[in-house]
């Protein structure tokens, strides 16, 4: 690993993303392998819509779950079959819904009347029918953080129960749609199968509800959100919470299960190479500047995330606590803060791990600072997946 590490540094430079495909593959057969009815994993590719981690996943057969046209075309050429994906996101564009329709894509999850009008307008100027389900708000606490709870009444994602009732009536009613699953989502880094429970015994009860008002469905999705360890969470088990997804839908047995995890699959397949600039004190602080920021893992600045730093090749010698900060102009700039680091020389390399999602899909170009590279590992051998943007990338389309 250390070896490996040190010679992707030297070859590629840093900042780099490092992903292993294996952990990819392991995490999808583990909740995939999990199910003993009809279910569809559909990655969420917001998390890691890198090519080349991307396939990984469409090469197991995986479904995806995008939210944007950009990440249509990008499933697209990832391999994944367009009637495994499903379309969510609450502001989609009649153009993003054009080319979803004219790709085929399962279903898209309607968040709003008016989106259904939309959606109805663009499927009848096409002449197709657009499968539709609809996303329930379910008004339930994930319990995780305020800017990635997604299920609450006061959350614009989604529609309550009664609203969704009215618009299951109207799209059956309506030629140019098909009614075909239900969705809900209640958030991200969920680590308590609590309010997957209770999730998923709201969705079964309005599917059951639209049933017996004719409105039979094929599938059911309960979102995302699957937590992971950072840094001393429990994650959750993968076969506990499909045992409670099947428990829910036990008396339901037509339903296709869905579920849509991005952190899950790939979190913990990354890790963001950088190396160290600069060592600094001030009276209160030791600081390790490297030359990864904010920019390439938004993260710590965004949410205070906390995310392991581990030394590739750690010196001899007493460690004492210090911030590792990036080289953009803000304080926000961290990778992480107060951490016990041993000794550590100009050039060193720290690799902030767990870094496979929500790392460079966040990424900006803030500062005009290039993107970083990013390389996959598959079996024993590394490949470029993304190469380091130039200067003339930043003003690329400027005109
Ligand atoms: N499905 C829907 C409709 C979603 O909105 C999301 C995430 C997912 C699936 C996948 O959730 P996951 O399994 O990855 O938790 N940038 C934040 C996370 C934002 C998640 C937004 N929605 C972070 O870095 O923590």
């Amino acid at each position: 690993m250390k070896g490996l590490l040190a010679a992707l540094a030297r070859r590629y430079g840093t900042p780099l993303y490092v992903y292993d495909a294996a952990v990819v593959r392991d995490r999808y057969r583990a909740l995939q392998g999990a199910f003993t009815r009809p279910a569809l994993v559909c990655y969420a590719l917001k998390a890691n819509s890198s090519r080349a981690v991307a396939s990984v996943l469409a090469r197991e057969g995986a479904g995806a779950d995008i939210v944007s046209g950009g990440e249509l075309g990008r499933a697209l050429r990832a391999g994944f079959r367009p009637s495994r994906v499903v379309f969510s996101g609450v502001g989609k564009t009649e153009a993003e819904m054009t080319a979803g329709l004219r790709a085929g894509v399962k279903a898209f999850n309607v968040e709003s009347s008016e989106e259904l009008d939309a959606l109805a307008r663009v499927a009848g100027r096409l002449g197709k029918r657009a499968p539709v389900s609809i996303r329930l708000n379910p008004d339930i606490n994930a319990k995780t953080h305020p800017h990635i709870t997604t299920g609450r009444a006061e959350n614009k994602f989604g529609v309550e129960t009664g609203e969704a009732l009215a618009l299951y009536r109207r799209a059956a009613q309506d030629r140019r749609l098909r009614v075909t699953g239900l969705q809900c989502h209640i958030g991200s880094q969920i680590t308590s199968l609590t309010p997957y429970a209770r999730a998923a015994a709201a969705v079964a009860r309005l599917a059951a509800s639209l049933k017996a008002q004719g409105i039979p469905l094929d599938f059911a999705d309960v979102g995302g959100g699957l937590g992971i360890t950072y840094k001393d969470e429990r994650p959750l088990d993968p076969r506990a919470l499909v045992k409670t997804l099947e428990a829910a839908f036990a008396g339901q047995p037509e339903l296709e299960l869905l579920v849509e995890p991005g952190r899950y699959l790939v979190a913990d397949a990354g890790l963001l190479l950088t190396a160290v600039l600069y060592r600094k004190r001030t009276s209160k602080r030791r600081f390790v500047i490297v030359d990864a920021a904010m920019t390439d893992l938004p993260r710590p600045a965004l949410y205070d995330a906390w995310h392991p730093v581990m030394v590739v090749a750690p010196r001899k010698g007493k460690k004492t606590m210090a911030d590792v900060v990036g080289p953009v102009c803000e304080s926000g700039d961290f990778l992480a803060r107060q951490r016990p680091l041993p000794p550590l020389e100009r050039g060193d390399l720290l690799a902030v791990l767990k870094a496979g999602a929500y790392g460079f899909a966040m990424s900006s170009q803030y500062n005009s600072r290039p993107r970083a590279a990013e390389v996959l590992v598959d079996g024993g051998k590394s490949r470029l997946a993304r190469r380091r943007e130039t200067y003339r990338d930043l003003t690329r389309g400027e005109l």
